[in-house]
């Protein structure tokens, strides 16, 4: 599958926001909206992700499902995830994924993915799946407004890099992973690469339930399953949930 448009801004709201528009006027499939700097960037629940002006990569995909990836949807947020995953590790660096959505290098979160979808009737229409990764150090912003720690592409190579290199390899990467949507080895790379895998997690699931427990694994569907203490399975849905190492020093909030 080839690429389609691009549309570049300087500036803008939320490069998710123009693609679910777009998206809505016939964009092509795998069209990208790219921004030099968000004023209004959105993580998950409508929390904001900062992206100043000429530090960061912030762009925005709009795929049109095909019937055969339609089935799969629920594993786009991990075919991202590993898109950005890639570039990093040719830079030697060894970044996981904190299910659902973000990338960590070293218990600090470098980028993160936000999956929005565009409906006719009860079609999905457009999947808009927008990545906004710290590139330079400036990129990050002050702990105090970070529910978790942040860091850079440049903090951790000690060096700066060039954003549109870094573009390119993740373009590429999600075009040669995009048609392994459905298989076993997605799910594989998906779970070999999750942060905390085996390791005592806590799982906020909103209206004030938590699980405590080892994380196993994900299933087929993205979902995340964690042995609680009393050796039970519980699976954990995407939706309003967070997840953090059972200890650790690092957490804000
Ligand atoms: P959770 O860890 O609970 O899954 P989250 O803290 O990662 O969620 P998200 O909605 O995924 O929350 O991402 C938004 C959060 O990301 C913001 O609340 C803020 O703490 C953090 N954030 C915003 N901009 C950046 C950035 N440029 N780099 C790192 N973190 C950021
Ligand atoms: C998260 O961690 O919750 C996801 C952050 C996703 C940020 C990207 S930056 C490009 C696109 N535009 C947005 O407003 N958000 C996503």
């Amino acid at each position: 599958m080839g690429l389609g448009e691009i549309k570049y801004f300087s500036s803008i709201g939320s490069t998710n926001d123009e693609a679910l528009a777009w998206a809505n006027k016939g964009a092509p499939d795998f069209s990208v909206v790219i921004s030099d700097e968000q004023t209004m960037g959105r993580g998950r629940m409508d929390r904001p992700w900062f992206t100043p002006a000429g530090t960061a990569l912030a762009f925005s995909l709009i795929l049109r499902p095909t019937t055969a990836e339609k089935p799969f949807l629920s594993r786009f947020v991990g075919l991202a995830a590993l898109s950005i995953c890639k570039p990093l590790q040719t830079f030697g660096l060894n970044p996981q994924i904190k299910w659902p959505n973000d990338i960590l290098l070293s218990n600090r979160k470098i980028a993160g993915v936000l999956i929005e979808l565009v409906w006719a009737g009860d079609d999905i229409k457009c999947v808009v799946i927008g990545i906004g990764l710290n590139v330079l150090k400036r990129a990050v912003p002050d702990t105090d407004v970070l529910r978790f720690p942040g860091t850079s592409l440049e903090s951790a190579l000690k060096r700066e890099v060039q954003r549109e290199e870094v573009l390119r390899d993740i373009l590429g990467a999600f075009v040669s992973l995009r048609p392994e949507l459905g298989s076993d080895d997605l799910m594989n790379q998906w779970g070999t690469a999750l942060a905390f895998r085996g390791k005592q997690v806590r799982v906020e699931m909103g209206a004030g339930k938590t699980v405590v427990g080892r994380l196993e694994g994900i299933l087929s569907d993205g979902s995340l399953r964690v042995r609680d203490d009393n050796n039970k399975s519980v699976t954990v849905q995407f939706g309003d949930v967070s997840l953090r190492p059972f200890t650790g020093i690092l957490i804000n909030r």
